[in-house]
């Protein structure tokens, strides 16, 4: 949610600025601006508006001299999205200014303290706070004013400040908000994520909770709240600008729906060794995982829906009962954690605040946490027991398609090991499935061959109000994302529900012509899914059924299908998504929606 970053070297700033700030744009936000050094003063420029706004403004930067600067995405907390209230905020006299991303949470006390000190607020954003104490305590020493402002303030927030009495440093800060450091030859950098810096440095270092570093045109140095140096270790980034690049195709998303075979190949594979599944993070004993009485899953949106998947999997396959949990819920719910239970924390990012605080609750109860994490370094990461990391590479697009799959393939991963440990599978289903995992990459692939369909499906739709997803068992958790999918980028209502559910009084919306999407993907409940198809068309639904290849009597009951490769009826969550996606792609395309940045929406929320 929201980026900062700061450039310190021997290259004009403000072009720097701009630049990462646009690899940052995927983020989420509603202004923007920079702070510049210019060797007298210290410039700032800021808009409620985009990237594109600011570089008007400054003509690509180069308005702005100077080689030292910190610039801002803000996606609003305390306060409009208004030119005022963007960032940079400045003090009166202009001598410091100060990015923030985060929330300071006892703004109000301390607003009220500085309004008495005789302080005006030019902003409605608790960030102001910030720069005013920075002011007031202000010394000289710009690290020192910092720690005594850092006793101060409470939340979340990563800093970036500039001072024009310290006019060759940058000071930046973390706490609970992503803040990363990129260190190289022509200057040092500081970022809320890697892609905003990798143009120009591989070389990282991830920042701790409470790190203070400042950083200088040659020198980057590292200390903790006491001002304490602490050694830091560089983090060399493997994966490629491209990456993070859209290569070719139209949206991030589409690129990223393309890279599931990839990142769902590099989630499994490394893990499968002679035919068996070796998760070397897991640092869980045979008899620590034989003894489990109780998984909680825990995550929101999308790894929520993974978490559902899981439950489905992880109890079939491994009898250990599973409860899945919003974050935004269990971290205030008193849940009941017993001795032996896991949590297993999904998350994409690693940085969702819900989901953060409901991890730091569970091991607060003494529960031993397992997370499943796309970013590397990242807190969820950092905090979690044990790690399981899914290596999707870069997400760029704020709905999650590559980060989704990659989760289910490690909860796959997992469910058959704790199955095997635990002797709940018999050796020749768990032989089967181990090649059914290995050839989930190329069964995908097969899919996105056939997209066109798709495309034809979701273009007659563009008119579309409501659609109804229906799935029995797993098919229930598909149906929830593909819902979410849907909503999230095409704008387009939709509800998803667990088909034996429909006639207890949703049925009441179906009419003539709404669109209906069934999921029959588990051959068990084939009977009971298609005669809720049945009872919908009856009620003159158009319906689209997303089921195995084989099933092609199922084209009697309904009006189009589109068939997907047959794997193991624990896995189909996977193979199903796939065309979901795509619907909720193409939709969004004909709507002519901002795919990748849909209204309202942050990559990484990481405000509560
Ligand atoms: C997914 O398309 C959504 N944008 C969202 O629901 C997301 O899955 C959720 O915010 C959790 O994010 P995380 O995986 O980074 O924790
Ligand atoms: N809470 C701050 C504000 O509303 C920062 C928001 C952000 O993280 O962008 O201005």
């Amino acid at each position: 949610m929201c980026g900062i970053v700061g450039y310190i070297g021997k290259a004009q700033a403000a072009p720097i600025l701009l630049d990462g700030l646009a690899k940052l744009e995927y983020r989420g936000y509603d202004s923007a601006g920079i702070s510049i050094f210019d060797s007298e003063n210290i410039q700032t420029v800021k808009t409620k508006g985009k990237i594109k706004d600011l570089r008007e403004l400054t003509h690509d930067g180069a308005d702005l001299a100077g080689t030292v600067g910190i610039g801002h995405t803000r996606w609003a907390t305390h306060g409009e999205p208004s030119d005022a209230n963007s960032h940079p905020h400045v003090n009166a006299s202009e001598t410091i200014a100060v990015v923030h991303n985060g929330i300071i949470e006892n703004y109000l006390e301390l607003k009220k303290r500085l309004l008495a000190k005789g302080y005006i607020f030019q902003s409605e954003t608790d960030t102001e706070v910030v720069t005013l104490l920075l002011d007031y305590y202000f010394d000289g020493d710009l690290l020192k004013t910092l720690s005594k402002v850092m006793s101060r303030i409470e939340g979340s927030y990563a800093l970036g400040i500039i001072n024009k009495d310290n006019p060759d440093e940058i000071i930046a800060v973390k706490k609970d908000s992503p803040l990363i450091v990129g260190l190289s030859e022509d200057g040092n950098y500081i970022a809320s994520d890697i892609p905003a810096v990798l143009k120009h440095t591989r070389k990282i270092y991830i920042l701790e909770d409470g790190e203070i570093v400042k950083l200088t045109r040659d020198n980057v140095t590292v200390y903790n709240q006491d001002l304490d140096v602490v050694e830091k270790e560089v983090t060399e980034i493997q994966w490629d600008v491209s990456a993070a690049e859209k290569g070719g195709y139209q949206h991030f998303m589409m690129k990223e729906i393309h890279e599931q075979p990839k990142a769902v190949r590099d989630t499994i594979f490394p893990r499968i060794k002679e035919d068996d599944v070796f998760i070397h993070e897991l640092r869980m004993t045979d008899e620590q995982i034989k003894d489990l009485k109780k998984v909680f899953i825990i995550a929101c949106g999308s790894a929520y829906h993974a978490g559902v998947t899981g439950k489905y999997v992880i109890e079939e396959l491994s009898r250990i009962p599973v409860e899945v949990d919003l974050a935004s819920e269990f971290r205030y719910r008193n849940p009941i954690l017993e001795d032996n239970t896991l949590a297993i924390i999904i998350s994409q990012s690693g940085e969702t605040a819900d989901t953060l605080a409901a991890m730091r609750e569970a091991k607060r109860h003494g529960v031993r946490t397992l997370a499943i994490v796309n970013v590397v370094g990242s807190s969820i990461a950092r905090e979690a027991d044990d790690v399981l990391y899914t290596w999707a590479g870069p997400e760029i697009a704020v709905a999650t398609t590559k980060g989704y799959t990659s989760q289910l393939s490690a909860l796959y991963l997992l469910a058959l090991h704790f199955g095997k440990i635990r002797e709940k599978i018999s050796r020749s289903d768990y032989l089967e499935m181990i090649q059914e995992l290995k050839s989930l990459p190329d069964k995908i692939e097969k899919m996105l061959q056939d997209k066109e369909k798709i495309q034809y499906l979701a273009n007659q739709y563009i008119g579309l109000k409501d659609v109804f997803f229906l799935g029995r068992g797993i098919d229930y958790a598909s149906a929830l994302e593909a819902s979410l999918k849907l909503k999230e980028i095409s704008y387009v209502h939709s509800e998803a529900y667990a088909a034996g559910e429909l006639k207890h009084g949703t049925i009441s919306l179906i009419e003539d012509g709404t669109l209906v999407v069934a999921l029959v993907t588990q051959e068990q409940l084939y009977g009971k899914i298609v005669s809720n198809i049945v009872e919908v068309k009856t009620r003159g639904a158009f319906v689209l059924a997303v089921t195995n290849e084989d099933n092609k009597d199922i084209e009697k009951n309904t009006d189009y299908v589109f068939y997907i490769p047959k794997t193991n009826k624990n896995f189909t969550g996977l193979m199903a998504t796939i065309p979901m996606q795509l619907f909720a792609y193409y939709v969004a395309v004909a709507k002519g929606c901002d795919v990748d940045q849909p209204r309202n929406l942050a990559k990484s929320v990481t405000v509560e």
